[in-house]
């Protein structure tokens, strides 16, 4: 059994019931993920599964196997930051930083959600296009909470990057 893990393959835990957040930040030390809530309210722990996003806090790492995991720690390309990285940096999209994993995580997933036509509670109609304006970007990433308060910058750096208007990533 294995779980890759920013393209590496690594043993899953022995116990069962060991949650992939804490495989990542105890076991493998990728503290980048954080821990908030850790019951599935505050997004802080999002990561991608096979570019899908996911709460880490409630997944069991052994779920996981052969399934490739990317975290924020596997974003950057040879020292480059990931376009959505630095439009945060850009648009000041963050306080403390707490969140900003999870939020750069989950805007990812969110954005191929919305390339594969996935409809959101404000998507207009549901013919399989969706067009990633402000509301939109907005209820999609409602899961991901900032206790900042930098959302406004969060959404800049997002809608710049992924937005109707930007598509950079
Ligand atoms: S720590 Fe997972 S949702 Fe808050
Ligand atoms: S930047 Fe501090 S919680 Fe979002």
């Amino acid at each position: 059994m294995s779980i890759i893990i920013n393209g590496l393959s690594v043993e899953p835990p022995g116990d069962p019931r060991v949650s992939l957040l804490d495989h990542l930040r105890e076991r493998l030390h990728l503290t980048g993920t954080k821990k908030g809530c850790n019951q599935g309210a505050c997004g802080a722990c999002t990561v991608l599964v096979d570019g899908e996003r996911i709460l880490s806090c409630l997944a069991l790492a052994v779920q996981y196997d052969g399934r490739r995991i990317t975290t924020v720690e596997g974003l950057a390309e040879d020292g480059v930051l990931h376009p959505l990285q630095a439009a945060f940096i850009e648009h000041d999209g963050f306080q403390c930083g707490y969140c900003t994993p999870g939020q750069i995580c989950s805007a990812i997933g969110m954005a191929a959600e919305a390339r594969r036509g996935v409809p959101s509670n404000v998507s207009a109609d549901l013919s399989g296009e969706v067009r990633l304006d402000r509301d939109e970007i907005r209820e999609r990433m409602s899961g991901n909470l900032c206790r900042c308060g930098a959302h406004n910058g969060i959404i800049d750096a997002i809608e710049a990057t992924m937005g109707a208007a930007g598509a950079r990533a």
